[in-house]
C-alpha cells in the first residue's frame, strides 16, 4: 500500500538527455535528412561513370587528410553503382555523404545553409590555400578548375546553376588534378568503411563506435561468416557493412533511415526500418550473433530491449552490446541501462567487459 502511494505520488522523471536527443532526432527526420541541415562548409566531388574511379578516391582521400574535421565532405555521382562508389570511398577515414544523382539531373545543393565547393573527380586540395577561409566563410572565392569544372556555392545559393567565372593564373593555388595514383595496400574494414561514420552533422557528436571498440566487434563477428546476424541500430551501414564484408549475411535494424539501404546496396545486409521491439516481437528466428548499438540506453528503454532480445538469442549464442559504460562519460551518466541488463542475465552467461574506451562494450555468451 504504501509502496503504491508512493508511486503514486513519486514526481515524474525528468527525460534523459538521450530521451531529449532522440525526440529531436525524430523532429529532424520528419524535415528530410540531417546532413542537408548542417552548417559546416562542404567540399563536394562530382563524379560521373566516365571518371577514373581511382583519381577520385585519392583526391577525396588526400584533401580529407589535409583538412580534416574543418570541413564536411560529400560524393555526388550519375552512372555509378553502390560499389563503385564504395570503392570510391575506402580511403576517406572520415564520414562522406553519398548521393547518387539521375542521369539528366543537375547538381543540387547539398546543404543550403553552407558553402559548398564542388570539385571534379581527379582534383584535390593538399594544402589549405588563403581563398579557402573566404570561402569557408560564406564567400564566393576566387577559383575555378583548368577544366571550367570547379565552381563554389555561396551559402545563398539554391542551386548549380551560377555562372562559371573566369580566374586568373594563380588563383587556383592549392587546387591540385591528379595525373596518377600510388600503389596501396588493401584497406581493412575500418578504414573502407570509415566513411559510414555517424559523428559530427551526419548524427549525434561522438555517437559512431569508437575505432578501438568496433575492431573488437569485427574480430568476433569474423568468428560468424557465412551465418546470419542481427544488428540492432543501423544509422548509416557503417557496422553492417564491416560485418557484411566479412562474409556475414547482415539482417539490420533501426526506426529511422540515413540512408543505409542506398549506401549497403548490393552487400549482403538486409535493412529494416522498424523499431527494435517491433521488429523482434514479429521475428521468429534466433541469432547466433546480435550486436546491439543503439542510441536510448536508459534502464527504460532496457526493461523494453530485455524479453525481446533473450528470445532472440540462439542457444549459446553471442551478445554485443555498445555502450556498456556510457553512463560513465559526462552528461551520460543516467544511460545505466545496459549495466542494468547485464545484472540480470540468466546464471551461467558468461559477461566480458571492454570498458579501456568509452562507451565500451559487452560480450556475452549465452548458454
Ligand atoms: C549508435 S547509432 C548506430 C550506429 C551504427 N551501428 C553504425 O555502425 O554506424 C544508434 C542507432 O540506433 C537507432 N535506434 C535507437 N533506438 C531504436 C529503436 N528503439 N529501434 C530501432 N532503432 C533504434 C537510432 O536511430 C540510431 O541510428
Amino acid at each position: 500500500m504504501l509502496r503504491w502511494l508512493f508511486r503514486r505520488h513519486a514526481p515524474a522523471q525528468p527525460p534523459t538527455r538521450a530521451a531529449l536527443v532522440a525526440a529531436e532526432d525524430a523532429r529532424q527526420a520528419v524535415e528530410g535528412s540531417r546532413f542537408s541541415r548542417g552548417e559546416r562548409p562542404l567540399i563536394c566531388w562530382n563524379v560521373d561513370f566516365s571518371q577514373d574511379a581511382a583519381l577520385a578516391r585519392e583526391a577525396i582521400s588526400r584533401t580529407i587528410a589535409a583538412l580534416g574535421e574543418q570541413f564536411d565532405y560529400a560524393l555526388c555521382t550519375r552512372g555509378i553503382d553502390a560499389r563503385r562508389a564504395r570503392s570510391i570511398l575506402e580511403l576517406a577515414g572520415y564520414p562522406v555523404e553519398w548521393r547518387r544523382l539521375r542521369e539528366e539531373e543537375t547538381l543540387p545543393r547539398l546543404r543550403p545553409g553552407a558553402p559548398e565547393l564542388i570539385l571534379p573527380a581527379g582534383v584535390a586540395i593538399e594544402t589549405a590555400p588563403p581563398w579557402l577561409e573566404t570561402w569557408a566563410q560564406g564567400g564566393l572565392p576566387p577559383c575555378q578548375s583548368p577544366q571550367n569544372t570547379v565552381a563554389a556555392l555561396p551559402s545563398q545559393a539554391t542551386t548549380m546553376q551560377i555562372p562559371v567565372r573566369s580566374f586568373a593564373p594563380g588563383e587556383l593555388d592549392g587546387l591540385q588534378t591528379l595525373r596518377g595514383v600510388p600503389n596501396r595496400a588493401v584497406p581493412g574494414p575500418l578504414q573502407r568503411f570509415a566513411w559510414l561514420g555517424g559523428s559530427g552533422q551526419w548524427g549525434v557528436p561522438g555517437w559512431s563506435l569508437p575505432d578501438a571498440l568496433a575492431e573488437i566487434v569485427v574480430t568476433r563477428a569474423a568468428g560468424f561468416a557465412g551465418r546470419t546476424v542481427l544488428e540492432l541500430g543501423t544509422s548509416r551501414g557503417r557496422l553492417s557493412a564491416m560485418m557484411a564484408s566479412l562474409g556475414c549475411r547482415v539482417i539490420t535494424v533501426d526506426h529511422q533511415d540515413r540512408g543505409a539501404r542506398g549506401n549497403l546496396a548490393g552487400l549482403a545486409v538486409d535493412v529494416v526500418q522498424d523499431d527494435l521491439v517491433r521488429y523482434l516481437q514479429r521475428e521468429t528466428r534466433r541469432f547466433d550473433l546480435i550486436v546491439c548499438d543503439l542510441h536510448g540506453n536508459a534502464p527504460s528503454d532496457w526493461r523494453r530491449y530485455r524479453k525481446p532480445l533473450l528470445e532472440a538469442l540462439a542457444r549459446g549464442g553471442t551478445l554485443i552490446l555498445n555502450n556498456a559504460a556510457l553512463h560513465r562519460l559526462p552528461d551520460w551518466d543516467s544511460e545505466t541501462g545496459v549495466a542494468w541488463f547485464l545484472s540480470r542475465l540468466p546464471r551461467r552467461w558468461t559477461v566480458e567487459l571492454h570498458t579501456q574506451t568509452l562507451p565500451g562494450i559487452a560480450i556475452v555468451t549465452s548458454r
